[in-house]
């Protein structure tokens, strides 16, 4: 039987969670798009919310999945509080903002009839500069960033996610009795 090490699930975490991320962010700005549909619109916001979940909780797997490598073993405060850890202290510290962004937007979402609108919008922006921290903190410290299939990964997804965000925000937006609440 294969055998996986602790080091090997925190960057198969870590990698599964940014793509669940990539998909998550990608499909909340297209199912804004005019041309899309009310049913189909609501079948990619639900796609849109479960994967941003399971990067989630991906996401604390990969960042508690640390305290037990034997190598490189973090703390229970190099985990939770950016920018202390021993090891790429820069580039792991930007893991955990991000981490803690994506926690804040998910609390916001659950309370978005008693924040108003407007908050949960505002909140709701900070993925965008999360997912360029966590882009930069994957690229810049992950053991697979020098094999050519994940630079592949990188960059398709960081130009996806400008081409997207150039729509979003340069272009029409859908108008407001065309969208669905959610
Ligand atoms: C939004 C949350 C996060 C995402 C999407 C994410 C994603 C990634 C990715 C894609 C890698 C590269 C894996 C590889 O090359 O094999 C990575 C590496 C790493 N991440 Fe995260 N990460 C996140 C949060 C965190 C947190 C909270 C920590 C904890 C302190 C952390 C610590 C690390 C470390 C130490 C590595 C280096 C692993 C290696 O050598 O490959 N990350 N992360």
């Amino acid at each position: 039987m294969i055998q996986f090490s602790t080091w090997e699930w925190i960057r198969a975490a870590g990698f599964s969670s940014y793509f669940l991320l990539f998909l998550s962010v990608c499909l909340g700005i297209i199912q804004n798009a005019s041309m899309i549909s009310r049913n189909v619109r609501h079948v990619l916001f639900q796609a849109h919310q479960m994967m941003g979940w399971f990067a989630f909780l991906l996401a604390f797997f990969h960042g508690f999945l640390l305290y037990f490598d034997d190598y490189q073993p973090f703390s229970i405060q190099e985990i939770f509080i950016p920018f202390l850890s021993r090891y790429q202290p820069f580039f792991t510290g930007l893991g955990i903002v991000a981490f803690y962004s994506m926690f804040f937007i998910f609390i916001t979402s659950d309370f978005m009839k008693k924040i108003g609108r407007n908050i949960w919008k505002t909140v709701h922006y900070l993925i965008f500069p999360s997912f360029i921290l966590v882009s930069i903190h994957g690229i810049f410290i992950g053991t697979d960033s020098k094999e050519t299939w994940a630079q592949y990964v990188y960059i398709s997804a960081v130009v996806c996610f400008f081409v997207l965000i150039v729509y979003r925000f340069f272009y029409k937006a859908t108008p407001k009795s065309n969208r669905s609440r959610g």
